[in-house]
């Protein structure tokens, strides 16, 4: 369960709030898109999320925060250790270990975990996102998407409830951006997972629900068909700008979430609708 009451951000030396009164509550399993334009507030809100702001990175903040219980405002990212896990926009940042599989194991051996325990973690990571032929690397040897995928390893691992990932999908080349879908939606029963995205493709599809973030507050929030408009202004798949057009005209009644979708309801509209495409 995550709760946002009213949550104001500032940073030193700023005029501006960043956030301004978001408010939010998720309760149920499943992945979470927040999207909003470049600068809107998403990593910050992130950062208030896993408690690295204000405890690492300062910031005049307000409000109440609840992330299972725990509040990161109040007593910073070591409380959710395990509980909440956190993927940077920079992973490059975070990664310590030489090879992945020391990567994997670390944040396992700080939690005091049993030596079988945390082998079965790793293979099940692993397996599930297909690592195998990274596990016996260098991570200084890997691309910025590789390191991305690893990092979402890790937080797995962890076996934390809530992931919170920010622009996961920022440095994926094409191959690793399906790797890393598939994985997301793989791990998504019985957790809540939180990304932070300004890139939409496939997100749409497989998000439970989308929350629009925008001059500093949730201007909006629920399934593709609720927030379609919303999303005009933000890099959203071209697929999905036509859809808004054809709805708008009448032509379809609701926002396809595959091509192939899009595709069925179109001919359906040519056939069935007096409906100039
Ligand atoms: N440490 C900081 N000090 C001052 N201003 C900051 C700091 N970090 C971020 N900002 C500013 O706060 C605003 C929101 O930044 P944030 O990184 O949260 O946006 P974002 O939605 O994640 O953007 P992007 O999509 O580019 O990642 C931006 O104007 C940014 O310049
Ligand atoms: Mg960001």
């Amino acid at each position: 369960m995550i709760e946002l009451r009213n949550l104001w951000v500032r940073y030193p030396n700023r005029d501006k709030f960043i956030l301004r009164g978001v408010n939010l509550e998720i309760s149920t399993d499943g992945i979470y898109l927040i999207v909003g334009k470049t600068g809107c507030g998403k990593t910050t809100l992130a950062r208030v999320l896993v408690g690295l702001i204000p405890h690492i990175f300062y910031a005049e903040v307000s409000g109440e925060v609840r992330v299972l219980g725990e509040d990161p405002i109040k007593n910073g990212p070591g409380t959710l250790a395990g509980k909440v896990a956190y993927v940077s926009q920079n992973p490059e940042l975070f990664i310590s270990s030489i090879t992945v599989e020391e990567e994997l194991y670390l944040p396992l051996i700080n939690l005091g975990l049993k030596p079988e325990s945390m082998k079965r973690r790793v293979e099940y990571v692993v397996k599930t996102l297909k690592l195998g032929d990274l596990i016996n690397r260098s991570t200084l040897e890997l691309s910025s998407g590789q390191l991305q995928l690893i990092a979402l390893a890790s937080a797995i691992a962890t076996g934390a409830k809530v992931l919170v990932l920010d622009e996961p999908l920022s440095r994926l080349d094409p191959d690793n951006y399906i790797r890393f879908i598939k994985a997301l939606s793989e791990v998504s029963t019985g957790r809540i997972i939180l990304v932070f995205e300004h890139h939409l493709d496939y997100l749409v599809e497989l998000a439970n629900k989308i929350i629009v973030l925008k001059d500093g507050t949730v201007a909006a929030q629920g399934s593709l068909d609720d927030v379609a408009e919303l999303l005009l202004d933000i890099n959203i798949p071209e697929l999905l700008e036509y859809a808004v057009i054809f709805r708008g005209r009448g032509c379809i009644d609701r926002i396809p979430k595959s091509l192939n979708e899009f595709l069925v309801m179109i001919e359906n509209a040519i056939k069935h609708k007096e409906c100039v495409v």
